[in-house]
This record gives structure tokens, C-alpha cells and sequence, in this order.
């Protein structure tokens, strides 16, 4: 399975010949070097509404006839501009052809923002996503606060890598996230969600050192590669 970070919380898996991207903020993220036209993908999986995980979603799925895997709410309200959706829902999981996905809970918000109409559609509730394939799992951990059930997934789960935010104000800070990965048990960590603006400036580095010996923390440039 080969794993790009294409910055803020923007990962692409490329599994079993099918490609699949998460929370397609391209347009407007100043982190990411690849540009929406250019992109090819099989899969858009969303963890919530949130416009910068949203991002190109649309314009993607048209451009690829890709499928959205979402939240039921959100899936339903991006199928009405067009698009091949997957609903899902936290605690269910769907064996793809690209791999299973499992949906988490994510302690956030979830809702699309037209800033134009000043309207907000409320998208249900936010996620988090284990993906498993070729026997690797895979947790992405959305928009998120810290949550003492990533216990139960460091448990029941043997996640070889966690992508979780630490950029704070929004997320999780880099001492929360230190926290989780100790609970999730995860045998690399890699920081997103941070950088993107100025309120979630962090050092990534910082974060790195700060894991415990069993962890082994792993800082990804935008468009870095790790292959599993
Ligand atoms: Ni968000
Ligand atoms: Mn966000």
C-alpha cells in the first residue's frame, strides 16, 4: 500500500490498483502541491463537512466518476450536487474494493459553509476513519478533540500508522495528541491538520520528540511518501 500526505489532513492510499483520497482540500491550501485537475481517484472519503476537508470533493468526483464515501448526512447532501455517493455511518464499516472502512466518532462539528449565502448546512456528525488493506490498518483520525475511546481502538485494533491533528484551536493540540497516540497504541504517528493558518501554527518536529520511545513519530513533507 503506498501512503502520500499532501498536507493539512489530505492523505491518498493507493491499494489493490484503486486510489483513494482523503478530505480533498486541494483548491485554496496552501500545504498542497497537487491541484484538483490533475488528480485521478477512485475513492473520495470525507470525515466531515467542514470546507477545508470538503474542498474539491465535487469537482473530483465529477472529473474521476469517483464515489464519496461520507457521513449518511453529508453523503445525502453532496448527492444532490451531482456526485456517486457511499453512505456510511460511525461504528459501521464496508468492505470497497480499495479496502475496508470502518467510520469512528470524532469529537467536532460537522456542517458545509456557504459563505457567499451566509448559510451553514449542518452535515451530522463528524468522523474518523479506519481503513484497512493488504493487512495494514490505517487510522485517520478527521477533526478531532481528545476522546478516551481511542483506548478501545488501541485495543481492538493493531493501527499501523495514525494520522492525527495537532494544530489545536481546532483539534487537538500537540499534548493531546501525544496522549492519543499513546492510547491508539499506533506503530507511526504523523501530524496533519496544522501550518494550513495561522491559528493552527505548530512545530511538527516539536511534536515528534515529544512521542514515547515506542512510537515511532514521522513528520511528512507535503507529497511524502510512506509505503506499508
Ligand atoms: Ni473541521
Ligand atoms: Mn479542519
Amino acid at each position: 500500500m503506498k501512503v502520500t500526505y499532501h498536507g493539512h489532513s489530505v492523505v491518498l492510499i493507493e491499494s489493490n490498483g484503486k486510489s483513494l483520497i482523503i478530505d480533498p482540500f486541494l483548491t485554496g491550501n496552501g500545504q498542497t502541491k497537487i491541484k484538483a485537475d490533475e488528480l485521478n481517484v477512485d475513492y473520495i472519503l470525507l470525515t466531515h463537512g467542514h470546507n477545508d476537508h470538503v474542498g474539491d470533493t465535487v469537482h473530483l468526483a465529477k472529473q474521476n466518476n469517483a464515489t464519496v464515501i461520507a457521513p449518511f448526512e453529508l453523503a445525502t447532501y453532496l448527492s444532490w450536487q451531482g456526485v456517486n455517493t457511499h453512505a456510511m455511518h460511525i461504528g459501521g464499516a464496508f468492505q470497497f474494493d480499495i479496502g475496508r472502512v470502518k467510520l469512528t466518532q470524532a469529537i467536532h462539528g460537522s456542517a458545509y459553509v456557504d459563505e457567499d449565502a451566509k448559510k451553514i448546512v449542518y452535515t451530522g456528525m463528524p468522523a474518523g476513519i479506519l481503513f484497512t488493506a493488504e493487512g495494514k490498518t490505517i487510522y485517520h483520525a478527521g477533526d478531532t478533540g481528545l476522546f478516551s475511546d481511542m483506548k478501545l481502538f488501541g485495543e481492538r485494533e493493531k493501527i499501523d500508522v495514525a494520522f492525527l491533528p495537532i494544530g489545536d484551536n481546532f483539534t487537538m493540540g500537540p499534548n493531546d495528541a501525544v496522549v492519543a497516540a499513546s492510547w491508539l497504541k499506533a506503530k507511526v504517528v504523523i501530524p496533519i491538520h496544522y501550518n494550513t493558518f495561522p491559528v493552527i501554527e505548530q512545530d511538527p518536529h516539536a511534536f515528534v520528540s515529544m512521542l514515547s520511545k515506542e512510537t515511532e513519530g514521522k513528520v511528512l513533507g507535503s507529497g511524502e511518501v510512506l509505503e506499508l
